[in-house]
């Protein structure tokens, strides 16, 4: 018996589960970090034009393929553009193997934060050592353990299907993620630190902003929308007909961006308030939020001992419908494309990518070679290596490709009739003439320079 296709049962199923996808580790941990190495105010600024003229333009074009295929990436391409374009989908679904191999490793020291934040808040603080953090990662079974839990959560989910798995999870999941983010903005908007943390963010002084800073912003709109490897495609195959790609484009690309101004907002705050942690941010990329944060809610925070705990359940919930639509994408490919039933295809693709975690996972100080092996200058390890491979090549590339295959190849009017950006005599809006020239030059023309830079050696992971 052939599976019926999975569906959305409406506009809010999809918008939750697009951005549940969208908003995960990019925006609580990534984006605060790059927006305080970038000198904040300028830098945030160009993330947000980079949103609104690259990301938007391009989540409207994969989520227009997979509405109008009603496929999933590989064979959506395959239909709409002919095998070379499948291939644009290959590299797609590969890249969501590569980067849910190590989503995972990072999304499972959720689990370990909640707990260690716990027994804080039941049997008293207690400062750890400075060593903790790096023998926390290379403690083997341990990350094992954490990162397995984690991928066992997703399989569960994907495995259930579309409205009866992700739908139904993100539609629990997000609302309380939300509800989490505002008690949190509430509470620090208390704090001495408020004021400095908002006109860093939002005061523009270029001379702060490092010249390839702009290129990391245009990357990261990347990562942080999904975008690159055709999920949103996917994603997009279960919406119904008769719904709006533009508006739902915009709702998604709308609540990413404010969930990762409120948590870079939360988290400045919290830095600002204390004197001399400002210093300890700048030394380690994942310590702003695993290393230096879980300390500040035990030492002077108000309500600090339900805080805690709360924050890593935010950390967990935003990476788990993350995890969960980059399993989908394999998924699918399995089911549309190679005729596969959901239970198989879920087992099939969960199990290969936790093999791609077992190296990720003992590769930060577990297993020497694993460790220590470097393929990029700089990038040391399994775990690195694949996060460089998929943010500075696999996703820039993907997304490059789809504007070149909306904007060149596609038939105008079949995009015209799918986004529906038409005047009241039916004619192509100014909005649709304006997506026309961004998916066709502006966006291209700022993916190249961003690979470009990647090939001069320029690091946005
Ligand atoms: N957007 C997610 C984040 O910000 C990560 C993610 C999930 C992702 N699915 C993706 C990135 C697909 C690129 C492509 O954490």
């Amino acid at each position: 018996m052939i599976e019926a296709r999975g569906q959305w049962s409406g506009r809010l199923g999809f918008v939750l589960a697009a951005s549940g996808s969208a908003i995960g580790l990019g925006n609580l941990w990534k984006f605060p970090y790059i927006t305080w190495q970038n000198g904040g105010g300028a830098f945030v600024l160009v993330y947000l034009l980079s949103i609104l003229l690259i990301g938007l333009p391009i989540m409207m074009a994969e989520i227009m393929i997979g509405r109008r295929t009603g496929k999933s990436t590989i064979p959506a391409l395959q239909e709409m553009g002919g095998k070379g374009w499948g291939l644009v989908g290959v590299m797609g679904v590969l890249a969501g193997f590569v980067i849910l191999g190590y989503y995972s490793v990072i999304a499972g020291w959720a689990i370990s934060s909640f707990w260690e934040c716990l027994n804080w808040s039941i049997s008293g603080y207690r400062a750890p050592d400075s060593g903790a953090f790096g023998a926390f990662v290379s403690n083997g079974p341990l990350q094992l353990a954490l990162s397995g839990a984690f991928s066992l959560a997703t399989i569960g989910v994907v495995w259930l299907g579309v409205s009866k798995g992700i739908e139904r999870v993100t539609k629990i999941l997000m609302p309380m993620l939300f509800v989490i983010m505002l008690y949190f903005l509430v509470t620090v908007l208390t704090m001495d630190g408020a004021s400095r943390a908002l006109s860093f963010m939002f005061t523009p002084n270029f001379a702060d902003l490092p010249p390839l800073g702009i290129l990391e912003a245009v990357g990261h709109s990347f990562f942080t929308l999904s975008l690159g490897m055709g999920l949103m495609i996917t994603y997009g195959s279960y919406l119904k007909k008769d719904m709006s790609v533009t508006k739902v484009s915009g709702l998604v690309v709308g609540l990413d961006t404010l969930v990762a101004l409120v948590a870079t907002m939360i988290m400045f705050t919290i830095i600002f308030s204390f004197p001399g942690v400002e210093e300890q941010v700048g030394k380690s990329t994942v310590g702003m939020l695993f290393i230096t944060l879980p300390n500040l809610f035990y030492t002077g925070m108000p309500g600090g001992a339900i805080l805690g705990p709360l924050f890593f359940v935010l950390v967990g919930f935003a990476a788990l419908t993350s995890t969960i639509s980059l399993l989908e994408v394999m998924v699918a490919y399995f089911i549309d494309g190679r005729g596969m039933k959901r239970s198989s295809a879920t087992m099939l693709s969960g199990a290969g990518t936790y093999v791609s975690t077992v190296f990720c996972a003992l590769s930060l100080g577990a297993v020497g070679w694993m460790s220590s092996f470097e393929l990029f200058p700089g990038k040391q390890g399994v775990l690195n290596t694949l996060d460089h491979l998929a943010s500075n090549w696999m996703l820039p590339l993907g997304g490059l490709f789809i504007t070149i295959f909306v904007g060149w190849k596609l038939d105008k009017r079949l995009s015209l009739e799918e986004l529906k950006l038409t005047d009241d005599g039916g004619q192509p809006s100014i909005y649709f003439k304006l997506w026309r020239i961004v998916i066709r030059y502006v966006a291209p023309a700022a993916i190249i320079a961003v690979i470009i830079a990647v090939i001069t050696g320029k690091d946005f992971s």
